[in-house]
């Protein structure tokens, strides 16, 4: 295994890519990013490419139309959801929920298990009354509760949880069971394996982690919450006028939408969700195994029975040693995996278009590292 880059940046071709562990924004599949570089020239022949067209000609239908559709197989929702593509964010999403579906009256409960869901704790409270129902601040975030953990208040409007936490690197095995509307951030494991969609009132998940470019928020929100939201809120943020409008009621980011759609293709083609989540579990396998048969020298942040698939966060016993590995790595073209600076470390963000082949390349890296400096 080479210590230094055996390319610099000097010599890299353009078309030479090292391996992207970055949380996000995040790798893409290949063959999506193929497919773009001619859509940007010219869109299905169109003569007009994707970045120019306007928003409300047939091609951009066309775009909305298969994206949705295409969103709907993979969730498994038929007319019980909407789909809907917003911009602000899944920062965004923090207010527009209690703006839409936490009445004056009411009290909106939240799971902490991270910095996001914290957020988005802090966001509702901002508007509303809110309950904290989990607060897993004091072991550093690094396990998620069981449903008798999970402490309601009486009658909630919704409870919003995260289903992989991104930083702490982990992630609920199975949904909530809880008595209520049950909201989830699915930001960075969208996608990444089977789900129970239906079961949700609303889910969300910024793309820029496993489903596109910044740029856009996809939202599957149930009929029977759109019914109930509040009528005294802009346009802009209101869920109803976005579903009616097909979230075209402004000029929409199309470019992230279309490459969303791409992606929902190449999930469907490669296998589905079913073989997301075969390879997902297959790669982190990878990952753990070496930290777990490392005899202490990478220390995993996360309980292990709710690891995340999806970003594997870790360290040394030496924020030094972490620093050389991070150097080492680079040197060695494996990017993004320094961790957060909240908890220092490494992330290895390692999502639906990541190779296993880069995980394996991972730990042959960290295996070495660990011999030569344990
Ligand atoms: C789980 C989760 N929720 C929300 C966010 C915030 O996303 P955005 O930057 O799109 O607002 C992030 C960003 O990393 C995230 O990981």
């Amino acid at each position: 295994m080479p210590t230094t880059s055996p390319i610099s940046r000097t010599q890299m071709t353009h078309d030479h890519r090292i391996l992207n562990f970055s949380a996000g924004p995040a790798i893409l599949p290949e063959p999506v990013l193929k497919q773009l570089q001619e859509d940007i020239w010219n869109l299905n022949g169109s003569g007009v490419g994707v970045l120019e067209h306007s928003h409300r000609g047939k091609e951009i239908d066309a775009v909305f139309e298969e994206t949705t559709e295409a969103c709907r197989t993979l969730a498994g929702i038929t007319d019980s959801h909407e789909v809907m593509f917003l911009q602000n964010g899944a920062s965004g999403q923090f207010a527009m929920i209690p703006m839409n579906f936490l009445p004056p009256a009411r009290t909106a409960d939240y799971v902490i298990t991270g910095t996001w869901a914290k957020k988005a704790f802090e966001e509702g409270g901002r508007l509303g009354q809110v309950h904290c129902a989990f607060d897993g601040s004091e072991t550093l975030f690094n396990r998620v509760p069981g449903d008798d953990e999970i402490s309601l208040s009486s009658d909630p409007a919704y409870m919003h949880y995260c289903s992989n936490n991104t930083i702490y690197g982990t992630r609920f095995e199975t949904m909530p069971k809880v008595d209520c509307p049950s909201v989830v951030d699915m930001s960075s494991e969208m996608f990444s394996r089977p789900w129970d969609y239906t079961g949700h009132d609303l889910v969300y998940a910024g793309a820029q982690k496993n489903l596109a470019p910044a740029g856009v928020v996809l939202v599957l929100a149930s009929k029977a919450l759109l019914d109930t939201a509040r009528k005294d809120v802009p346009n802009i943020l209101s869920y109803p006028i976005h579903a009616k409008n097909d979230s075209r009621y402004h000029t929409p980011p199309v470019f992230p939408i279309h490459t969303m759609g791409l992606v929902f293709k190449w999930i469907l083609a490669e296998g589905g969700l079913e073989e997301m989540a075969r390879r997902n579990e297959a790669k982190a396998s990878l990952i753990y195994d070496a930290i777990d048969n490392s005899g202490g020298f990478y220390i995993p942040h996360s309980d292990k029975n709710c690891r995340s698939v999806m970003n594997l966060s870790f360290k040394t016993n030496s924020p030094d040693l972490d620093k050389k590995f991070l150097e080492e790595a680079t040197a060695n073209e494996m990017s993004g995996l320094k961790g957060h600076r909240s908890i220092g470390g490494m992330r290895a963000s390692i999502y639906n278009a990541f190779p296993e082949e880069g995980c394996r390349r991972l730990v042959e890296f960290m295996n070495e590292f660990a011999r030569t400096n344990g």
